[in-house]
């Protein structure tokens, strides 16, 4: 069982480099079912997620292959099965994003069900209300979803409630579609338009991505294409708020404040002085203490849901009271239970955590439920007297590219037991 040990109390100082978007990477990933010619891409996060996801494609027969630059380059010509096997699905939800180019390019496809989730329910419902709507014949038997359809047609499908890969899905699967789909209510995140761009890439037409409604016009082929993943906002959120507890300063680089400005405006709230470039972000506390902040989490462009663990863990030692909404989903203040053994005050009542800060968290045996709410617990282990373990860190993993190497960057005590 690997735990993470973190000494806290140490300020943050330095600057690291910020990885690619995992949540852009793997529907781009998944994407790459579409097309019988090379797709290259860098800036592809090395994490569990992502490998999984490259698993899953291998197994459907997909080549992939890194070259000497470290691009992956991934050709989909030779397909031998549609079927996404529960085994690879268990472990990451993401996987549902291969039954939109699968049943768009190969008229079939059979996709296990996700199944629950630590942080909620989280169906696809809609996944496959939208793929129906473009006359998919879709059964749900055995827990798989089996798909088929001779051809898919453009249709008008609004989304009765966002959702980010039930969007993707929908947009892959109208990208050999005849005729025009149009996503009514269509999420916005930035992750959204990087699958756009790099569709438009391979020559698919799609307009409005980034609005809440997307067009999608069906093509007949794709051409060879190259991509750049987009920089992991998420991933930029979390070390400026590792830094932030600890009253440091940072320089992010190879990373965008565009796309966080949510994030960015309740840093400043806390009292950061931060800073912007083209490709860079930079925090400086001045060493001094945390504000607390009020936030509720929305689609984008409101506060993420990825972002609510990592302040809630800074709201834990903000001078004053906070509130704290999750409204996207139902079960994701895991994280709080754990955080109260580090000597937090929190109260959680439905939706809504209210927390009132405490001088000093202390360190405490804690386990990771989820990938945010492990970011959760690092951020506030770093600011406890004494060290912390992290039991079931696998979970970070998932999403966060070789994190105790740039924390230890920054000047962090941290360590690995894989025992
Ligand atoms: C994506 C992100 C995840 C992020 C989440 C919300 C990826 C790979 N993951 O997850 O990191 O936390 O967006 O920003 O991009 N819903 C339904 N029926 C459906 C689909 C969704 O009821 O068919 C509900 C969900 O239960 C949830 C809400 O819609 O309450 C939003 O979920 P959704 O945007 O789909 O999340 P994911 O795409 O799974």
């Amino acid at each position: 069982m690997h735990k993470l040990k973190i000494t806290g109390g140490k300020r943050l100082i330095g600057e690291i480099k910020i990885s690619g978007a995992k949540n852009s990477a793997l529907p781009i990933l998944a994407a790459s079912l579409l097309s019988s010619k090379n797709i290259t891409l860098t800036n592809v996060p090395q994490l569990k997620d992502i490998s999984t996801m490259l698993t899953l494609l291998q197994s459907m027969g997909v080549e992939v292959i890194f070259d000497e630059k470290m691009r992956l380059i991934l050709n989909a010509k030779e397909i031998k099965t549609f079927i996404a096997p529960y085994d690879l699905v268990k472990t990451m939800r993401a996987s549902i994003l291969v039954l939109g180019p699968l049943l768009s390019r190969f008229g079939e496809a059979e996709v296990s069900l996700p199944g629950g989730c630590a942080i909620g329910a989280r169906p696809v419902n809609l996944h496959i209300e939208g793929l129906r709507a473009m006359g998919a014949d879709i059964q749900v038997k055995n827990g798989y979803i089996m798909a088929n359809a001779k051809k898919l047609y453009g249709a008008d499908y609004y989304f009765p409630e966002i959702s980010v890969t039930g969007t993707e899905n929908i947009m892959m699967a109208a990208v050999f579609a005849e005729g025009k789909t149009v996503i009514g209510n269509a999420a916005k995140e930035p992750e959204i338009s990087d699958l756009a761009d790099f569709l438009r890439s391979m020559g698919a037409e799609i307009e409005g991505d980034g609005t809440d409604e997307i067009i999608v016009s069906g093509v007949k082929k794709l051409q060879e294409s190259s991509h750049e993943v987009l920089p992991d906002r998420i991933e930029t959120g979390t070390y400026l708020a590792a830094v932030a507890i600890t009253g440091g300063r940072v320089l992010l680089k190879n990373t965008s404040s565009k796309f966080l400005e949510s994030v960015i405006e309740k840093f400043k709230l806390a009292g950061a002085d931060i800073q912007t470039g083209n490709d860079w972000i930079s925090l400086d506390m001045h060493e001094k203490k945390l504000k607390a902040v009020n936030f509720e989490t929305t689609p984008y462009p409101g506060f993420p849901t990825d972002m609510q663990a990592q302040f809630c863990a800074l709201n834990t030692v903000a001078d004053g009271e906070a509130e704290m909404r999750e409204t996207i989903f139902e079960n994701r203040f895991q994280h709080v239970v754990e955080l109260h053994r580090m000597g937090a005050n929190i109260n959680i009542k439905g939706n809504t955590a209210r927390s009132v800060g405490v001088p000093k968290l202390k360190a405490a045996p804690v386990m990771a439920t989820d990938l945010r709410a492990s970011a959760g617990l690092i951020i506030a282990a770093l600011a406890a007297d004494g060290e912390t373990v992290i039991d079931r860190i696998y979970h970070i993993d998932r999403g966060y590219e070789r994190i105790e190497e740039k924390l230890k960057q920054l000047g962090a005590i941290i360590s690995r037991d894989s025992s």
